[in-house]
């Protein structure tokens, strides 16, 4: 198993060396969502807050930088699309500002390579395929989240399940790989460890936490949904995966193409947060959130993250 033959300090240590946070939990980058507050309850309880800089001018990430500074003195990072226009700024504030780690998603990582390694931080990219998980480590990254198609929000187009992805990555790269996609209990931290990964990234679970800036009925959304409640749209475009609703039933045949999906993907998290309701809104989500039964701080999701995994741990030692 990856882990027990390349790292030496114990499960998860390779992505904890990089990240700085006690454990090898990550927060997935959430546009809109995943500001400085949730990004700082995450490194407070432990696991690796990030910002997403997606959609957010070069002020004012560097408030919600500022913000998640004044409110933990742990590691977190920044989340950068690297498509955007923004992306280098993003970088450019991320170093200024003192981080050591960041991540990067959305398009060939090569071209900010030389940047963010010039300002000394460490670079893990997202992944959706073995193919972008080589690309990614040819370009020098320390380390790739690869998400299977069942997470929340944008996905990979090429349909591949976290579950037949994460091995496949894992045998291809030398470098650490996080898995992302239907996690969000300490089975799927017990069952990443299982395919290699060397830790994780969670979206959905988060996006009902009680620091989670989204209004409350996308919390309770999630929380009601279940293992069926989502759906993918713009699949030949850029796929985005979202909580069923009328409005994801009236425009599941116009975002087939792209110039619709461009501005459902543009207008989601904006329209979301501006007060739409649960018929209306877009709401990126995972199939996992079938497991997610209500609102819980970012402390009370880790600890029983943490507390699980040590318990199903030793389950599986009972089988020796
Ligand atoms: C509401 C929402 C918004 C997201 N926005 C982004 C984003 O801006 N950038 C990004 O790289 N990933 C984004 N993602 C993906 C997450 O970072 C994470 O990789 C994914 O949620 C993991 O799968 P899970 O939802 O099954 O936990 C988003 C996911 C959700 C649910």
């Amino acid at each position: 198993m990856q882990d027990s033959t390349k790292n030496s300090g114990g499960w998860g240590s390779r992505v904890t060396a990089l990240t700085g946070s006690r454990w090898p939990v990550i927060l997935g980058a959430m546009r809109m969502i995943t500001l400085g507050e949730l990004a700082a309850a995450v490194s407070n309880a432990g696991g690796f807050g990030q910002i997403a800089a997606s959609g957010l001018t070069g002020g004012e990430l560097r408030a919600e930088i500022k913000k998640a500074l004044a409110l933990t003195d742990k590691p977190f990072g920044v989340n950068v699309p690297v498509y955007r226009e923004n992306a280098f700024e993003a970088i450019e504030i991320a170093i200024e500002m003192g981080l050591k780690t960041i991540t990067t998603s959305a398009g060939n990582p090569a071209k900010i390579m030389k940047l963010a390694k010039g300002g000394g931080l460490n670079v893990i990219h997202k992944v959706s395929s073995v193919k972008l998980a080589r690309k990614a480590e040819d370009a020098g990254v320390d380390a790739v989240v690869a998400m299977g198609f069942e997470a929340g929000g944008h996905v990979g187009r090429e349909n591949v399940t976290t579950f037949c992805l994460i091995p496949q990555v894992v045998d291809a790269v030398s470098i650490p790989v996080i898995a992302a996609g239907g996690i969000a209990d300490a089975r799927g931290i017990l069952a990443a460890y299982a395919l290699g990964a060397s830790g994780v990234e969670m979206g959905t679970r988060f996006v009902a936490a009680a620091e989670s800036p989204v209004p409350a009925f996308f919390k309770e959304a999630v929380a009601a949904a279940s293992c069926d409640a989502t759906i993918l749209l713009g699949k030949e475009a850029m796929p985005i995966r979202v909580l069923r609703n009328k409005v994801t039933a009236l425009v599941a045949g116009l975002v087939e193409k792209e110039a619709d999906h461009a501005m459902i993907s543009s207008g989601d998290a904006a329209y979301v947060m501006s007060g739409g309701d649960c018929d209306t809104a877009v709401m990126p989500c995972g199939q996992i959130a079938g497991l997610v039964s209500g609102v819980k701080s970012a402390a009370e999701i880790m600890e029983e993250l943490a507390a699980g995994v040590k318990d199903q741990a030793l389950r599986f030692r009972a089988f020796e």
